[in-house]
């Protein structure tokens, strides 16, 4: 018996919390950088599940490594020891020059890690009032409390305060984080570029104000690379392109190839600080996910995928940039490597929609940019039907740009 678009529609409406909007189609099946609807449908995948499935859908190798590892252990707890923790946490050691992991089942955990890894260094230290944070406008860190308190959106947040004391910064006004960034503060937390914020890069002269001001005062950077990180720029992580200095770094999304797994990476000095007990997870670091890790990181160590980035990456950077001299209602190509946003002057909600009609998937975010998250190991003759579909969307509907 096959299922309908309408039949999914009507029982989740009935069941399921209604904490999304949709796009009025379902998916069933996946292969590389193609998605399959209950129709049969193919489409072009330049979402990736929000940057989770960088190896594509169905990676003959993870699928081969998921599939014997849930046919012999899946979970046994952090009461015991496994071989894959050690495996995974590795692997991250040798990409983030951060020796130690802690794992956890999603962004949002992993960032909650890194401000709670953050207090407990300066408890550690006997100094209890270094305790607040200071976050970047734009900035999205997730939606538990913690991660909320960091993440700039008010739409977000009020519904939901009181939070953790936070100071927000215009990433314009390097001398604002200078002037923010004090011996009250516990830890500076930005994302080296921001995705749900609309793929914007931090700017080099930021970077040097983050790494001044926490030199100055001591205070520890926590750097959100649950969107940048994991090649999805070209580098192992984004950090490593603006010369940041983290002593924290969270990561998510593409760590499990789409099982959810996450990290938060620690330095050796705050590592110092965590004593067992301090923080934990059920789920965290279980075989599942951390054989998924480790089979994902060994594709970014040894697989070629980090050079086949940048070059995939400079071509659909030139698409990008040809098609935004075609239309003026495309003011801004952002981004790096795979991790693309087009700047529109208008609601980029009808570019998305009509994209997905015509078989692509492109994804909006802060409201007039078009989002583009290709998988890693995606060919150029991909990447050129892609930007070809696109072109046809954007010939086809009417944006009113008011010149
Ligand atoms: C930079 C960043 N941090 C944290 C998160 C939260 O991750 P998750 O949705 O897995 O909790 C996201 C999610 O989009 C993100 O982009």
């Amino acid at each position: 018996m096959s299922v309908t678009l309408d039949d999914i529609k009507a029982r989740e409406s009935r069941h399921v919390l209604q904490t999304y909007r949709r796009q009025p189609v379902a998916f069933v099946r996946g292969r590389g950088a193609h998605l399959y609807d209950v129709d049969g449908r193919e489409y072009l995948d330049f979402v990736s599940g929000i940057g989770v499935t960088s190896l594509g859908h169905a990676h003959p190798g993870l699928s081969a490594a998921i599939a014997d590892q849930a046919a012999t252990l899946i979970h046994t707890s952090n009461l015991y020891f496994h071989p894959f923790q050690a495996e995974a946490a590795a692997r991250l050691a040798q990409l983030s020059k951060l020796p130690r992991a802690f794992f956890c089942n999603s962004g949002t955990e992993a960032v909650e890690a890194c401000l709670k890894f953050a207090r407990r260094y300066w408890y550690t230290q006997g100094i209890t009032g270094r305790t607040s944070f200071v976050a970047v406008e734009g900035g999205f860190s997730g939606r538990t409390l913690g991660a909320l308190s960091v993440t700039h959106d008010e739409h977000y947040r009020a519904p939901f305060a009181p939070l953790l004391e936070a100071t927000f910064v215009d990433p314009a006004r390097p001398e604002a984080l200078l002037a923010a960034v004090t011996d009250k503060t516990a830890a500076v937390i930005a994302e080296p570029i921001q995705g749900e914020g609309g793929i914007r890069p931090m700017s080099p002269a930021f970077a040097d104000a983050v790494n001044e001001a926490c030199a100055r005062t001591g205070t520890l950077y926590i750097a959100d690379e649950v969107q940048s990180g994991l090649g999805r720029t070209g580098y192992p992580f984004h950090y490593q392109a603006l010369g940041l200095r983290p002593d924290l770094i969270s990561v998510g999304k593409a760590l499990g190839g789409g099982l959810p797994v996450g990290a938060a990476l620690v330095s050796e000095r705050v590592a110092q600080a965590v004593s067992p007990g301090d923080h934990g997870s059920t789920y965290g670091g279980n075989l599942l996910g951390t054989r998924a890790a480790a089979f994902v990181l060994e594709q970014l160590l040894t697989g070629g995928l980090l050079e086949h980035v940048r070059a995939v990456g400079a071509h659909l950077e030139r698409r990008l940039r040809a098609l935004a001299l075609q239309h003026p209602a495309i003011v801004e190509v952002r981004g790096a490597g795979l991790m693309r946003g087009l700047q529109l002057a208008v609601d980029a909600a009808p570019i998305i929609d009509t994209a997905r009609e015509r078989g692509l998937l492109v994804n909006r975010t802060d409201e007039k940019v078009v989002r583009l998250l290709p998988p890693l190991n995606v060919q150029a003759a991909e990447i050129d039907r892609g930007i070809d579909l696109l072109e046809a969307v954007f010939a086809s509907v009417p944006l009113e740009v008011q010149v």
